[in-house]
């Protein structure tokens, strides 16, 4: 029996209207369209499409930033459309990890700290957290930075800290939007080898908006978007 999958949407649409700027012809925005889709446990997706075809919108909702017009959104168990507050924030806690392109790490704390402080946020003792945090710098192949600053690391040394600090609580789903949209080709390559190698160690579920074709090759499934629909990669 094939297991159910992590994610499920079912007719999901995203649109912005009154009182958000409308299309030419006064209709709203959709910025998903009656979208369907389902991912595995552990699969290791991209996202590509072109510029304004939902990418990030879908990435939002999935995150539970934000929620759809219309449809159904699952991660597990959890109705992220009608979720409330208090289970959204257990569910961005506890069950999520976010890669964001501009790395978004804290500038007053090394790389070892930046890592273990959602932990420490949530009540976690130092004590309990370091061992994971220096396994997962090891996995990214930062174990010799861990004593740096943000400012004396690389773009792409930045972004490895932060998929580090972003799987440190073991969330069954990492996203990331544009992870190598600010990084030189030879930072992307090892971001993409990372994610990999994530992926390959069955850590988590991966879903990645990109514009990479370096990472949309690396992932094990694509899918495309257009016009907030599915263009391809939808079975
Ligand atoms: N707050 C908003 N109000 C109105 N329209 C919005 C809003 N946010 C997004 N949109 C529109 O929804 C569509 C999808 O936007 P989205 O940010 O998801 O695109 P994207 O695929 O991530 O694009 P990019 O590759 O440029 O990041 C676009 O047409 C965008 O203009
Ligand atoms: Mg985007």
């Amino acid at each position: 029996m094939t297991p159910p999958p992590l994610i499920r949407l079912v007719r999901v649409c995203r649109a912005y209207g009154d009182p958000a700027p409308a299309d030419a012809a006064g209709q709203p925005v959709r910025a998903l369209d009656d979208l369907s889709l389902e991912i595995a446990e552990k699969d290791f997706v991209a996202v590509t499409g072109p510029s304004g075809c939902g990418k990030s919108t879908l990435l939002h909702l999935l995150g539970g930033l934000d929620q759809p017009t219309s449809g159904e959104l699952f991660v597990g168990d959890l109705a992220l459309h009608s979720a409330d507050d208090r289970a959204l924030t257990r569910y961005r806690r506890h069950d999520l990890g976010i890669v964001f392109q501009f790395f978004n790490l804290l500038p007053t704390m090394n790389v070892l700290e930046n890592v273990c402080l959602p932990r420490l946020l949530a009540g976690e003792s130092p004590a309990r957290i370091r061992p994971r945090a220096l396994e997962l710098l090891e996995l990214v192949g930062l174990a010799h930075r861990t004593n740096h600053f943000v400012h004396q690391l690389s773009g792409g040394e930045l972004q490895r800290t932060a998929i580090a600090r972003a799987l440190v609580h073991r969330p069954r789903l990492l996203l990331a939007d544009e992870p190598t949209g600010n990084l030189d080709s030879q930072g992307a390559a090892r971001v993409v080898e990372v994610f990999s190698r994530v992926a390959a160690a069955g850590l988590t579920t991966l879903l990645i908006v990109t514009h990479s074709e370096e990472v949309a090759r690396a992932a094990s499934r694509r899918i495309r978007l257009r016009d907030g629909r599915l263009e391809s990669g939808g079975a």
